[in-house]
């Protein structure tokens, strides 16, 4: 079977280097292109591609795939929300996906990005390397006996829950479904309560119609003055503009992004030598309390080695004609 994969970094032809020793009857080809309506006719001649969070496997790239004889779309990350699904039945293409690979990988992060900004650790990193020991403006607040606020229970927000009272906090939850094993540790709420009451909140939830801006100027308005407020999920749940109103008015003690409307383009390039014109990355940057980091909840040595793992068996189940939950 032939895959080629787009979008590929040193890293991903690592671990899927090491990952093939176990699949002798896949070939992969790697290219650094991403997956768009322009470069889906090199796939010509490849059974599948393999494509990642900022692909474009939208309706022309699916067209132009299946007009190319490609019949999987192999997406080597959980979300799929840059996938146009409905064209891919309509095309006769099956796409598969990585749905749990490491959640505490990204749980982790969210945490990472929760402390780093509650305690201005990006500030404190560059006044020590310049031999500046003053403490103003680094003041945080201690987690223990606040309440964390976790939208979405699934996976990574399950996890994000258990890491959450390891640290002696009250963890309150919304979802649209609650998560039984959780029952110990989380109170489930309304969207609301959860808004109002919590002290950190963290986003967990797909990006869907649904839950497209779901943070927004109405939800923000609803949170308690000096929230410490991250996202790790996706980007466009939150409206970009509603949130750097809402820091301008000081309602957040800070703000940690693993992810925001505008990283398509970044993720995950170089642009430090580039003008970025009209950017609301880099006015969200200019703010002492937001700390932002380039898409990587998902990446560790673990959640990398699953990722390659299981999306070369996904290719395997696909030969084999393997029926796999979404
Ligand atoms: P999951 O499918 O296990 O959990 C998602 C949860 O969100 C489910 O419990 C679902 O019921 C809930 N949900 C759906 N609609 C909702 C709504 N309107 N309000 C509240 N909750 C709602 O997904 P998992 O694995 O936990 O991943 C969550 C998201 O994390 C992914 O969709 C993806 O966008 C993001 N992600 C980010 C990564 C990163 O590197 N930063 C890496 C992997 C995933």
């Amino acid at each position: 079977m032939k895959i080629l994969f787009y979008d590929t970094k040193k890293y991903d032809r690592q671990s899927f280097q090491l990952a093939l020793r176990h699949f002798p009857d896949i070939n992969i080809d790697f290219t650094s292109s991403d997956l768009d309506p322009i470069t889906a006719s090199l796939a010509q001649g490849y059974d599948a591609v393999c494509a990642f969070v900022s692909s474009d496997v939208g309706t022309r790239t699916l067209e132009i795939l299946h007009q190319m004889g490609v019949g999987l779309v192999l997406m080597r990350c959980a979300g799929f929300n840059n996938v146009d699904m409905e064209a891919a039945t309509q095309y006769g293409i099956q796409v598969m996906r990585v749905p749990g690979y490491s959640p505490e990988a990204v749980a982790e992060h969210a945490m990472a990005l929760a402390l780093a900004c509650n305690r201005r650790i990006h500030k404190a990193y560059v006044r020590v390397r310049e031999n500046d020991f003053s403490l103003n403006g680094l003041m945080g607040m201690n987690f223990y006996r606040k309440t964390a606020g976790i939208i979405g229970t699934g996976k990574i927000g399950a996890a994000m829950c258990r890491i959450c009272h390891g640290f002696g906090m009250r963890v309150i939850a919304y979802d649209i479904y609650e998560n039984p094993d959780l029952k110990d540790i989380v109170q489930y709420v309304s969207l609301d309560t959860l808004l109002s009451d919590s002290d950190v909140i963290s986003l967990h939830c797909p990006l869907m119609d649904s839950t497209h801006h779901m943070i927004n100027k109405n939800t923000i308005s609803q949170m308690k003055d000096g929230v410490i407020f991250v996202n790790t999920s996706r980007g466009a749940l939150v409206k970009t503009q509603d949130l750097i109103d809402g820091i301008r008015m000081h309602k957040f003690a800070s703000v940690g992004l693993d992810v925001y409307e505008e990283e398509t383009d970044n993720v995950f390039e170089d642009r430090s030598d580039e003008i970025l014109e009209h950017s609301t990355t880099a006015r969200l940057l200019s703010f002492p309390n937001v700390v932002i980091t380039s898409h990587q909840g998902f990446f560790t040595q673990e959640a990398l080695e699953a990722i390659a793992h299981t999306t070369l068996q996904n290719a395997m189940d696909y030969r084999d004609g393997v029926e796999k939950p979404f």
